[in-house]
């Protein structure tokens, strides 16, 4: 019986796979709207203007670097607590939960790197109006109005932010269920203060007047009427058993000054966000969505709660620390400014507004003021990008699914055969055995081994998928293991949870506990995950997680994950697999090696675990378009090792649409193609010879660039600052860059504007920067930058242009892999200035191991172009690494013909080199300096 219904399971699971693989467009309904999500409704439904919160001014504790305050809700009593926060690096962060909460709520823990340090709060005035806090230097300024509350961040005469200014502060205290309470008052009289003084988190105020007030708010509770839905909910024919009842909350944020705002990834939209005025806020519920569609504000597989406001005056940030079901509304306006401390005038003004399920309100505001300040500013609270092996960085062949051995040998050796760089290959579902993962398919894959190690042999590598959803079946020892160790997710009455996914009935590992990650980890071992080697790398997909049978493909609410539910964790399941499975590759290797981990899903501090993809997309123009986008997004709150499936997921693409997705791909940080199971093949070489060479062409312009990609890595690892960035980054005053998200930075010296159009004969580049000057980075021409350049393109047509003023490093010897270049010389790209003069750097370590951070061994190195001289000079001198690399040619871009050109070397050695000057392009090429790309040198320029 039990091996008839295993199998019937796995007859459903493919044919829901079949069924929903072959959907057109995503099937709207089966994804809630706001209406359809009680809380968001209710929350929504609450009429701005009306605030019932007070702030108590009479309760205000105030430590060195702490503000505590209680706000009460007229209307119910009922108090909460309010914690406000100046933080080191020009942050404030502000609490605010239940002063008395029936049972704790949840506190979203492992997202913040650690306690964010804390600066001291001092008290600048008090009245009966409200208080004004200082926030250190410029002027900065808390001010706490009481009635109704509300929280103005203001500098000078300018109010930068105000929270609660529409009065859409909502915190829905937990109530016992009106049955259980007149149980509990006819039976038990005062159990009711017991369980309250049980679950209590504060046990300070013990005043008459508070007790007095306690008890209006107990019976308030009788009072206070439910609502439909809260609880219980059912949406299509799940119910969400809901024991705790309405948990959310809500507040508001106005922005004055402000009109473009960005972020709160992941939606298949354009790079600035829209208003929500008249439909659906912007939701962030991390679900596995079959043929997502564009341009909506309907949620995907990852989410990071962080907003972004940008003007001419001042970058900001909004961070809500919350990973429960949130949904974001944005309205513009321009604004009556009546604050009292500005005189009134009209601004201006975009208003935020975030509602969530449950946990409690936890916000940290990032205040800038420019960009590169707000990536630092979220880079110290939850980390950043992860620096990947070299070999990461570049192109990845995946498909749904290389067969077996054979198939994987041969295209490998289509690679080859058609002279393609790549470094990975890739294994989807198939490979193992019955969707076990961590096993492989014996009839396809019986010598794994040996299929890595003909990889090894080539120096490329493989990535195998290795799912969150585990196979019940008592012979496999990954779902016996678990079992036995107690560590799935349960469901709502203590059982184990089961829900279908690729394998059938499933399991879900509880990646909540450290245990259970600990247990994963270690499943990584070379002798725990047979037939793996060190050249097999990971891939985490379905970590929403996706329950084909579950509410909206994802898990039921009501789970349980110890004792929280699975509504309070949510959008953090996915972040806990990807953190488990790159520990399991680090310890595999004793800590040396840095890991590659991909995955689906994510939340605020993914990115410090690996890379992540934009999901199931399609062969279309329009989703070629939109990765440009959705990785600038991803890229603003911390996540640049972003990319899309190259040619699209489901559906074929035309070859014109292949070459130009290569062409995208190339210039975006993560680079892999990959195709739907049904799909066919489409390995670069079956389009006919000309588009193998201009797919060949863009993957070597890929790896020509890998040096410079891989310094941005090591400067986005080091410092939060995006990898990918929109042009108002680089360009925060220059209000044509706020709305442009077809082209975009890598760095701060590569502009790229991809060709996403079918049958384009031209794009119009827009150049930024007046006064400066660009390089077409093949032609070399010039153009000025504050100019939209028309640029004629045919299909071999990149438009990449190189900032006047940089140095690019590149490899120009392009081999079988990344790996097969590590020794290979640099030609350096020196492009300048009107002034003459350029400057940029190299970064060189040994690609894989963690000996950089650990041992410090790299080479970091600073190129100066200025006064005739060029000079290498080293940025890290406590570094020390050697590498055989050197300097092969210097050409320089925009330059006059010299008379000579003379080498000196650290050792003291002089040189005179050769050198050919193109007068038709201005470029300058010296040859053969022959330096050590580690070395100290200069090289003089005669006139
Ligand atoms: C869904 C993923 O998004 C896709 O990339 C993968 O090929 C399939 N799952 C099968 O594993």
């Amino acid at each position: 019986m039990a091996a008839f219904i295993q199998r019937m399971s796995c007859l459903l699971a493919v044919w829901l796979a079949v069924v929903l693989s072959g959907i057109q467009a995503v099937d709207r309904s089966n994804f809630k709207t706001c209406i359809q999500s009680s809380f968001c409704k209710r929350m929504r439904d609450v009429v701005p203007g009306h605030s019932p919160y007070r702030a108590l001014l009479e309760t205000l504790e105030l430590s060195n670097t702490r503000l505590t305050l209680q706000l009460i809700n007229d209307n119910n009593k009922v108090r909460l607590l309010l914690e406000l926060y100046r933080l080191q690096g020009n942050m404030t962060r502000l609490k605010i939960n239940e002063l008395k909460p029936l049972r704790p709520r949840f506190e979203v823990p492992d997202v913040l790197i650690a306690d964010p340090p804390t600066e001291p709060l001092s008290l600048v005035s008090q009245d009966e109006g409200g208080v004004v806090l200082s926030l250190g230097a410029d002027a900065r300024h808390l001010v706490v109005s009481a009635r109704p509350f509300r929280l103005d961040i203001v500098e000078g005469p300018h109010v930068l932010l105000s929270v609660n200014s529409r009065g859409l502060l909502a915190f829905e205290h937990q109530r016992p269920r009106k049955d259980t309470l007149s149980k509990i008052s006819s039976t038990v009289g005062s159990m009711w203060d017991t369980i309250k003084n049980i679950f209590s988190s504060s046990s300070e105020n013990d005043s008459e007047e508070v007790e007095a007030e306690e008890d209006a708010e107990d019976q308030n509770y009788e009072k206070e009427e439910d609502q439909a839905d809260m609880w219980e909910e059912t949406f299509k024919s799940h119910t969400d058993s809901k024991p705790n009842g309405p948990t959310a909350i809500s507040m508001d944020f106005s922005l004055p000054g402000v009109e473009h705002v960005y972020g709160i990834p992941e939606h298949a939209e354009n790079l600035r966000l829209k208003t929500t005025d008249g439909h659906d806020p912007y939701r962030l519920y991390n679900l596995d969505v079959f043929q997502y569609e564009l341009y909506n504000p309907m949620a995907l597989y990852g989410s990071v709660p962080v907003l972004l406001s940008h003007s001419t005056q001042r970058t900001m940030g909004i961070f809500w620390l919350n990973a429960a079901e949130t949904w974001v509304d944005i309205s513009s306006k321009a604004a009556e400014n009546t604050d009292s401390v500005q005189a009134p005038s009209k601004v201006a003004q975009t208003d935020v507004r975030w509602i969530s399920e449950s946990g409690i309100i936890d916000v940290f505001i990032m205040l800038g003021p420019k960009p590169t300040d707000v990536f630092a500013q979220y880079a110290s609270l939850t980390g950043t990008q992860s620096f990947p092996p070299l070999f990461a960085l570049g192109y990845h062949q995946c498909r749904w699914n290389y067969k077996d051995q054979e198939d994987v040998r041969s295209v490998d050796q289509g690679f080859d055969d058609h002279d393609i760089p790549y470094d990975f290959i890739w294994l989807d579902i198939e490979h193992a055995d019955g969707k076990r993962y961590f096993t492989w398919d014996p009839a396809h894959f019986s010598q794994p081994r040996e299929m890595l190690q003909g990889l090894v042999d080539k120096r490329r590598k493989m990535v195998a998928i290795v799912d969150p959803h585990i196979k019940v079946d008592s012979g496999y020892r990954v779902h016996k293991e678990i079992r036995s160790k107690n560590l799935y997710v349960k469901n709502k009455d203590g059982g184990d949870y089961e829900g279908w996914c690729w394998p059938g009935t499933s399991g879900y590992p509880d990646f909540t506990n450290p245990e259970m990650r600990s247990w994963w980890a270690s499943m990584f071992a070379y002798d725990q995950y047979e037939g793996s080697m060190e050249n097999l790398y990971i891939w985490n997909d379905m970590n929403e997680p996706s329950v084909f049978n579950g509410p909206e493909v994802t898990m039921h609410k009501d789970a349980l994950h110890g004792s929280w539910e699975h509504r309070d964790i949510h959008n953090l399941y996915g972040l806990y697999v990807q953190m488990a499975t790159a520990d399991g590759l680090i310890q595999r290797s004793g800590g040396v090696e840095r890991p590659f981990v991909l995955a689906r899903a994510f939340f605020a501090g993914s990115q410090r675990y690996g890379a992540v993809w934009t999901g199931d997309n399609a062969a279309e123009w329009s989703h070629l378009k939109i990765s440009i986008p959705m990785c600038l997004s991803l890229g603003l709150v911390g996540i640049s090792f972003c990319g899309a499936d190259v040619g699209g997921f489901f559906k074929s693409p035309s070859s014109e649409l292949l070459v130009r997705w290569y062409q995208t791909g190339a210039y975006q940080p993560f680079f892999r193609a990959h195709a739907h199971l049904d799909t066919p093949r489409r390995e670069p070489w079956l389009f006919g010879p000309e588009n193998t060479a201009l797919i060949r062409e863009a993957v070597r312009q890929r790896y020509a660039l890998l040096p410079y990609w891989y310094l941005l890595f090591y400067k986005a690892h080091g410092t939060g600052q995006p990898v990918m960035r929109p042009l108002w980054v680089e360009y925060p005053e220059d209000v044509t860059t706020f709305t442009i998200d077809d082209e975009y930075l890598l760095g701060r010296d590569l502009l790229v504007h991809p060709v996403t159009d079918e049958g384009s004969k031209e794009v119009t580049v827009y150049l930024p920067g007046t006064g400066g000057v660009w390089y077409d980075a093949f032609t070399f021409q010039r153009h000025e930058g504050g100019q939209n350049l028309y640029v004629p393109v045919t299909m071999s047509s990149i438009p990449v242009f190189q900032r006047g003023g940089s140095i690019i490093p590149r490899k120009n010897r392009i081999r079988r892999s990344s790996s097969c270049m590590e020794k290979d010389p640099y030609t350096l790209y020196v492009a300048l200035s009107p002034q003459g003069t350029a400057e940029g750097e190299l970064y060189i370590d040994d690609g894989h191991t963690f000996n950089y951070e650990q041992k410090k061994q790299f080479v970091h190195r600073r190129f100066i172009f200025a006064d005739s001289t060029l000079s290498s000079s080293n940025i890290s001198p406590d570094s020390q690494f050697s590498t055989a690399s050197w300097v092969e040619r210097v050409l320089i871009l925009g330059a006059h013909k010299p008379s000579s050109v003379t080498l000196k070397t650290s050792g003291g050695s002089v040189a005179s080199l050769e050198f050919d000057f193109d007068e038709a392009t201005s470029v300058l090429t010296v040859h053969k300096p022959g330096v050590n790309a580690g070395a100290d040198w200069t090289l003089l320029f005669q006139w």
